[in-house]
Order: C-alpha cells, then sequence, then structure tokens
C-alpha cells in the first residue's frame, strides 16, 4: 500500500512546484484511508524523557507545521511525529517562492519563516486528538515581530501542556532574523529559566512535560560548550542536534540554487549534523539524550547517527527524494542490526562512535 503510494504519487508531487506539492502531500493524508502499519518489533523501542516510543524513527518539525496529520503520519510508521514550529499568534512567514528543492543533491533550501496557523488553532486540533495515543511532540517558536521573545516560548508551554508529550524549544531556525542568537549563553540561560519555570507552575494540573532544545547545526565548539552548559545547568530533558545549515557545502551540485537564502537540509547535511551529535553527545556525559536529524535517508545513515549518539531519530528531507517507504526500510536495516550484534535494544549502540567521530579532521 505505502510501495504503491509512493510510486503514484512521488514523481506527480515532484512535478509540482515544492510548496504546492507539500500543500497538497499535507491533504492527502487527511483524507487518504490509511491502514495501520504493522507493529513494531519489541526491540526497535525505545524509553527516553519518561516516553515509551514504539520505534526510534520521528517525523522532524516543519513538516506538519499546523498539527493537520500527526496520526495519519504514525499510521505510516513513524515512531513520534513534531509538529510545528508553532508561534503564539499565526504567521504568514517570507513571501514564496521560498522553498527550493536541490535535486541533483538530494537537498531542500527553506527560507519559510514559521508561517503556522497560530496557538490558537493548533491547540483546537491537537486537543481533537488527545485520547489517539501516540507520541506528537510541539515545536514552539516566537513570533518575528514579538517584543518579548522568551514570553511567547513561556506562554506556548502553558497553552500546549495538556496536548504535547514532550517541547522542542527551537532557537535554531535561520529564517526568523535574530532567533538564532537565543543560543548565545545569556539569552539562552534567561529563556530556558522562563520555560522551565512556565512548566513548573503548571505542576499541580498537568504532569511534567520533557523539554527538548534543538540547536543549529552552525555553531562553533565554544558555543556548544556553552549550550550544553547551560541545558544541563537548565535540566532540560534532552536535545535535538539538530537544524537546517547556513553553510553551502562544497560538494553541493545545483550552482544556482545553493545561493537562495535559506536553510539547507538533506543529504549534504548529513555529515556536519552527525559531527555535531557526536560533539554534544560527548559534552552531554550521559546526562540525556539526544535525538539525531539532518540527513538521514537509510538504515546506514540511521544506524551511523545512533553510533553517533543518537538514543531517538527524526528526518524529513529525504522524504520529498526516497519517499514514505524508506521508513519501514529504516526500521527494517535497524532490527537487522540488532539481530546481527545480538543486541536487544538500541541502547548499547548509542554514542560507541562518537570519540572516533570527534576525533576526525572537520567536515567539510
Ligand atoms: C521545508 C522545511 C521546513 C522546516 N521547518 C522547520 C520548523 O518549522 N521548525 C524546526 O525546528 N525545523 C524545521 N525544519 C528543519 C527540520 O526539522 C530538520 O531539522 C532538518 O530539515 C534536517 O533534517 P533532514 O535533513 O532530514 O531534513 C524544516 C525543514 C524543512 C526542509
Amino acid at each position: 500500500m505505502i510501495g504503491l503510494f509512493d510510486r503514484l504519487s512521488r514523481p506527480f508531487l515532484r512535478a509540482l512546484d515544492p510548496e504546492d506539492a507539500h500543500r497538497l502531500a499535507i491533504k492527502a493524508l487527511r483524507f487518504m484511508p490509511l491502514a495501520k502499519a504493522p507493529a513494531d518489533s519489541d526491540e526497535l523501542a525505545v524509553r527516553a524523557f519518561g516516553l515509551k516510543f514504539p520505534n526510534p524513527v520521528g517525523l522532524a518539525a516543519g513538516f506538519d507545521k499546523n498539527a493537520e496529520v500527526p496520526d495519519a503520519l504514525m499510521r505510516l510508521g513513524f515512531g513520534f511525529v513534531e509538529v510545528g514550529t508553532i508561534t503564539p499568534r499565526p504567521q504568514a512567514g517570507n513571501p514564496r517562492p521560498r522553498l527550493f528543492r536541490l535535486e541533483s543533491d538530494q537537498a531542500i533550501i527553506n527560507r519559510l519563516g514559521f508561517n503556522n496557523d497560530g496557538a490558537a488553532a493548533i491547540h483546537m486540533r491537537l486537543a481533537a486528538r488527545r485520547d489517539a495515543g501516540g507520541i506528537v511532540g510541539v515545536n514552539i517558536g516566537a513570533n518575528r515581530d514579538s517584543k518579548d521573545r522568551s514570553e511567547d516560548y513561556a506562554r506556548l508551554i502553558e497553552t500546549f501542556s495538556a496536548v504535547a508529550s514532550y517541547f522542542t524549544v527551537n532557537v535554531s531556525s535561520p529564517n526568523t532574523p535574530g532567533l538564532r542568537d537565543m543560543q548565545q549563553a545569556k539569552v539562552l540561560d534567561d529563556l530556558l529559566a522562563r520555560v522551565i519555570d512556565a512548566r513548573e507552575r503548571l505542576r499541580p494540573r498537568a504532569n511534567l512535560t520533557p523539554v527538548l532544545l534543538k540547536i543549529a547545526p552552525d555553531l562553533t565548539l565554544p558555543e556548544l560548550d556553552d549550550v550544553v552548559g547551560v541545558a544541563r545547568k537548565r535540566h532540560v530533558d534532552g536535545m535535538i542536534v539538530g537544524n537546517t545549515t547556513i553553510s553551502r557545502p562544497s560538494s553541493l551540485r545545483e550552482c544556482d540554487r545553493r545561493h537562495e537564502e535559506g536553510g539547507l537540509s538533506g543529504k549534504p547535511l548529513f555529515k556536519i549534523a552527525t559531527r555535531m551529535l557526536a560533539e554534544t553527545f560527548v559534552r552531554t556525559e550521559g546526562t540525556f539524550p539526544l535525538i539525531g536529524v539532518g540527513g538521514i535517508d537509510s538504515g546506514a545513515t540511521a544506524i551511523a547517527k545512533v553510533k553517533a549518539g543518537a538514543t531517538l531519530l527524526q528526518l524529513y528531507t529525504a522524504l520529498v527524494y526516497r519517499g514514505i517507504g524508506m521508513v519501514t526500510e529504516i526500521k527494517a536495516e535497524l532490527a537487522t542490526a540488532l539481530k546481527r550484534g545480538h543486541r536487544n535494544s538500541l541502547a548499547s549502540m548509542v554514542g560507541s562512535d562518537a570519540a572516533t567521530i570527534t576525533a576526525e579532521s572537520w567536515p567539510a
């Protein structure tokens, strides 16, 4: 069924403007009757942040920005879905065109700029599906014209606590001017203090929802030292490494489109994001789990992320080039790797290559 969907829809969707294709894919997921993917085998289950994930392969933020189809995506085999980025007020984002396929690089550049329906509308959707189960993370950000960005994050924690399985504090998107400056130690410390405080204030009424921090792959190592230091001090529950990159690796083949402004994702992001993941892993010293994201497009790249330090995985761009069937393929290859190594969970593989990776020369 999934294979047929991929074969029929992908060539058609790829012929359309990328943003129209995305809209159509969301519509199809909303209205198509989808059979549930077969249950995941027990050894793929992952416990992290106090949650039990049926499998470690999640959908990264940005695909289902408005929480329209999280349940359809989980039916297709994702172990969890992260919706958003959501801002307090609705926002149109940057003018189109703002999404570019770099076909020969299997990459995307986007400068969408947090286009989303806003907290009230999205909260209604999530409240309506609250009893459906599954793990739905809520990725939060600030409005572009906000006077107090930290306050935006704190408010969103209050709004979504009862419907979010976890929160992602997104301070790493390159398309809201100045947002990534919130990764500076002093600003980040203030932000995380307010976010954690907002969560604590809800405690008598709601369980403590895990809070994760999503960072850019473009931080310098001294900046990463600070970020991990602040994350540990403020007791976040985990980190996501990472967002899209503003760098343009020399390997890129699409000469015209590489100069488009925005964040680059997909295959060319894999090496730099995996290096940053390993660098983060060695700095966290096991204090909290990491989600590895950036350029995952196969079982081999998924396993490499786990060995670099990822307890859980997320992907987005490869869906455009490889289709949804890839999720089933990745899960099968993870299960095979476990059998081959006589292991009964991925946990013992997490970070096994981190020391080696961090000793290599920096990826170009
Ligand atoms: C079109 C597009 C929109 C995105 N929007 C968001 C977003 O709103 N919030 C966010 O945290 N990340 C966003 N991302 C980043 C992804 O969540 C992910 O971190 C990044 O694309 C790297 O993963 P990939 O190489 O598997 O795509 C977006 C990515 C793409 C391609």
